[in-house]
């Protein structure tokens, strides 16, 4: 199966983490603003970004079982990254995105998502993509339902985020649902 990665959308590049994006990973990654509502620990440290963009250095595409993720490139310069973990029989996918905060309110996230979620149904055969979080996470929520996600569950008090229990939103879409939105907008 060819790789559509990098993957080029209207406006952006989605394209391998490289070791010259750790400065600015880890300057988004640390922002109060973005990470507010994202489960990863604070401070975000040098050392932990290295080792995270080394372990995804020979990436070239979403593979089953292996969880990974995606640069989202404007005008050459990284602007935040999509989490994509694809289950190991390449059935349901789980999605996440991170946009650096300057960058956020143009759109780019849902670009970046839609390209990627098309690959996932049209290419891997994906039956159900995912995206799990906080209830208070607003944008977030616009953001799966312009993907065309639903609301399927809220689960009290399930999620353990820096050092307390969290409410978790699950959102979800079938390749059904997805195959008859994108028949509609045509
Ligand atoms: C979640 C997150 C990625 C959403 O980013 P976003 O920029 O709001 O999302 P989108 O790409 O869908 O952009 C939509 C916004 O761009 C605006 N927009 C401008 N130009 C647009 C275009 N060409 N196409 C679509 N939307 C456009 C929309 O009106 C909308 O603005 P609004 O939210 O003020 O109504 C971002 O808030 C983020 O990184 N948050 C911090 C990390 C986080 O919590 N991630 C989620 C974890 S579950």
């Amino acid at each position: 199966m060819d790789s559509p990665y990098p993957l080029t959308t209207g406006r952006l590049v989605l394209r391998p983490l490289r070791t010259d994006d750790i400065d600015v990973i880890v300057a988004y990654r640390n922002d109060p603003a973005v990470a507010a509502l994202q489960d990863w620990n604070l401070p975000v440290t040098r050392e932990r970004v290295e080792r995270q963009v080394a372990a995804q250095s020979g990436w070239r595409d979403i593979v089953p079982g292996e969880p990974c993720q995606i640069g989202i490139e404007l005008a050459g310069e990284l602007i935040g990254d999509l989490y994509v973990g694809l289950d190991e029989h390449g059935g349901i996918a789980e999605i996440g995105f991170t946009l650096r905060t300057e960058h956020q309110g143009r759109g780019y996230a849902f670009e970046a998502a839609s390209a990627v979620v098309a690959d996932l149904i049209e290419r891997h055969g994906c039956h159900r993509i995912v995206g799990q979080l906080s209830p208070e996470n607003v944008r977030s929520a616009r953001l799966l339902e312009r993907l065309g996600l639903h609301v399927e569950s809220l689960a009290p008090k399930s999620y353990w985020c820096r050092g307390a229990w969290d409410d978790n939103l699950t959102y979800a879409m079938s390749d059904a649902q997805w195959r008859a939105r994108a028949s509609t907008a045509e």
